[in-house]
């Protein structure tokens, strides 16, 4: 992690729910970096966060955790965007596109004005396009906003396969490719690498024990 005179090792984090706040905890576990900056559109929330991953501070590394605005950005390395909005009932994946799309319409030029220098990184679905108009909404160069992309999909993938061979899911270099979505897959071609064939005739043949029998194509 880059550091900068304003604030060394400092992170920030837009949406305090069920994954920023997760995140928010690994970094504090992990102890990478020495401040964290949380913000969320329920300021209330992100307030309770706080507290309690401060509570916590005795039994890690020192590091300061706040509720911020977005010029307590200034100075961060990166700031991860976990900040989306749930989807309602009946409401389809287009709608909440749009709906995710505005509040990042809303985010990045406040983070951009504040903290001009820092990589963002994007979590809120659907990653693949939030990412890009993140990037087109900063006007920054590409190797400074970055999508989560299939990471995710790629460490199920490992864990499915470290479980399957019992081996250990780090000594997997699988990946899942595409868009973090319907449409990404695993790419498994016999013959290319050494192994894949084995790989992919042990997953049909597990496939075909899982549908009772007959043949299923992965
Ligand atoms: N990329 C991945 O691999 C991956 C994995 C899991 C979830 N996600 C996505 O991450 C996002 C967050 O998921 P979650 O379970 O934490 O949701 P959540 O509902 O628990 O939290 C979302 C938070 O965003 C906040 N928020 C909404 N609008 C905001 C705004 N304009 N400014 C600041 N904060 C705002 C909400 O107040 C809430 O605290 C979703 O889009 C979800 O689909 C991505």
């Amino acid at each position: 992690m880059t550091s900068t005179a304003e604030g060394r090792n400092k992170l920030g984090l837009v949406g305090t729910g069920m994954v920023g706040t997760s995140f928010a905890y690994a970094v504090m576990q992990r102890g990478i970096a020495n401040e964290l900056v949380l913000i969320d559109a329920n300021r209330a929330r992100a307030e309770a966060e706080v507290m309690d991953l401060n509570h916590g501070l005795p039994f890690v590394r020192p590091m300061r955790i706040s509720v911020g605005d977005y010029a307590d950005l200034a100075g961060a390395a990166v700031t991860v965007i976990t900040a989306g909005a749930a989807q309602r009932p009946g409401e389809t994946r287009l709608q909440l596109l749009e709906r995710n799309a505005a509040i990042m319409r809303e985010i990045i030029p406040a983070i951009v004005r504040h903290n001009p220098d820092g990589i963002t990184l994007i979590a809120t679905n659907p990653v693949d396009i939030m990412t890009y108009i993140a990037l087109q909404e900063s006007g920054l160069p590409p190797e400074r906003v970055i999508g989560s992309g299939t990471i995710l999909d790629t460490a199920r993938f490992r864990y499915l396969l470290g479980e399957h061979y019992n081996v250990d899911p780090r000594s997997i270099h699988a990946y899942i490719v595409g868009e973090h979505g319907d449409s990404e897959l695993a790419p498994v071609e016999p013959g290319e690498h050494r192994g894949c064939a084995a790989l992919r005739l042990s997953l049909r043949r597990r496939s075909r024990v899982r549908s009772g029998g007959a043949a299923a194509d992965l």
